[in-house]
């Protein structure tokens, strides 16, 4: 059967169709050449996990009572609609060691041929730049986004390891100082991106990079699953992990949508918040 969502806001609620619900929202037109529209996306649980860490080894896990094949179908269509996927270091070493999947491609997999046409259909080129935000710059470079013919910018701050930064300059790549410290700022990389004519930019990043993206102000938007159960564990992953954000957190929710029966037949919230204008 088809999957259905219930849309609660805003309007009278009305039951849509799953697939295509984000594609209307057609991110890629949204920004310009010098601004472009920033999104990021997180699944959450209703105690506030993305991921649990096991003890004792300290690695961190998606839990199964987060994901569901509804909400991927929903992060394909954000990925879609991008120019530029910005990943980071952390995620290459765990695809490299096997614990995570490659999402750096669109319409590659089984089933999302759909979006690879939608790309073509709307104007977008066949995949999306790759950049890979890293402080350390010590990451194994994946094969695929050159098999996919993909452009690859390493970003990073102009405190990062300069023996690194040469590193990845000699293997041929662009390699973009964007921050004063070791770390990306997100206006400067914003900016960077901007510059080089990207124009839709989806952060598959985690709590790092959307605190400096919402602290610098340059977040367009963001989207959330709320799983609807709750996880506990001890050690976990929240949004995010830095100091107090204080009025850089204010968002106003642009639209709700119910799912009722996924996962695991507890239901759960697609929602999507725009940062609201900093108080003068
Ligand atoms: N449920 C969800 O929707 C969701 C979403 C995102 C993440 N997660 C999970 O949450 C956990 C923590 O997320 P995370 O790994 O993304 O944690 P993170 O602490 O935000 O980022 C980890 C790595 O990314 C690089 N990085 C991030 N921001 C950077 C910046 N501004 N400048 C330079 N480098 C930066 C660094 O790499 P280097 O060490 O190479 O410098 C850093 O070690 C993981 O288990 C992840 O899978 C869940």
């Amino acid at each position: 059967m088809t999957a259905r969502l219930l849309r609660l806001y805003p309007g009278v609620p009305e039951d849509i169709a799953l697939s295509g619900a984000y594609l209307a929202h057609r991110l890629h037109e949204k920004g310009s050449a010098g601004v472009p529209f920033v999104y990021a996306s997180f699944v959450a649980s209703l105690d506030g996990r993305i991921a649990l860490r096991d003890p004792p080894t300290g690695e961190s896990r998606l839990p199964a009572g987060l994901v569901s094949g509804n909400d991927f179908r929903l992060f394909l269509e954000l990925q879609a609609q991008a120019d530029c996927l910005v990943t980071h270091g952390g995620y290459l070493r765990d695809l490299a060691a096997g614990r995570l999947d490659d999402v750096l491609q669109i319409g590659t997999q089984a089933a999302t041929e759909d979006l690879a046409q939608w790309r073509v259909d709307n104007g977008l080129s066949p995949q999306p730049a790759v950049v890979i935000a890293s402080a350390s710059l010590d990451f194994p470079m994946p094969d695929s986004p050159a098999r996919h013919g993909q452009r690859v910018i390493v970003a990073t701050g102009a405190g990062a390891p300069a023996e690194r930064v040469a590193h990845w300059r000699r293997a041929g790549y662009e390699v973009l100082l964007a921050g004063a410290g070791a770390s990306v700022d997100g206006g400067a990389l914003v900016r960077e991106l901007g510059s080089r004519g990207l124009r839709s930019i989806y952060l598959l990043t985690g709590p790092r990079m959307l605190d400096t993206m919402l602290r610098d102000r340059v977040l367009s938007r963001l989207y959330l699953t709320t799983a609807h159960r709750l996880l506990g564990g001890e050690s976990f992953h929240t949004m995010l992990s830095g100091p107090e954000l204080g009025n850089a957190g204010r968002l106003r929710l642009c639209a709700l949508h119910y799912d009722v029966g996924a996962p695991d037949d507890a239901g759960q919230f697609f929602a999507h918040f725009e940062p609201l204008p900093a108080l003068s």
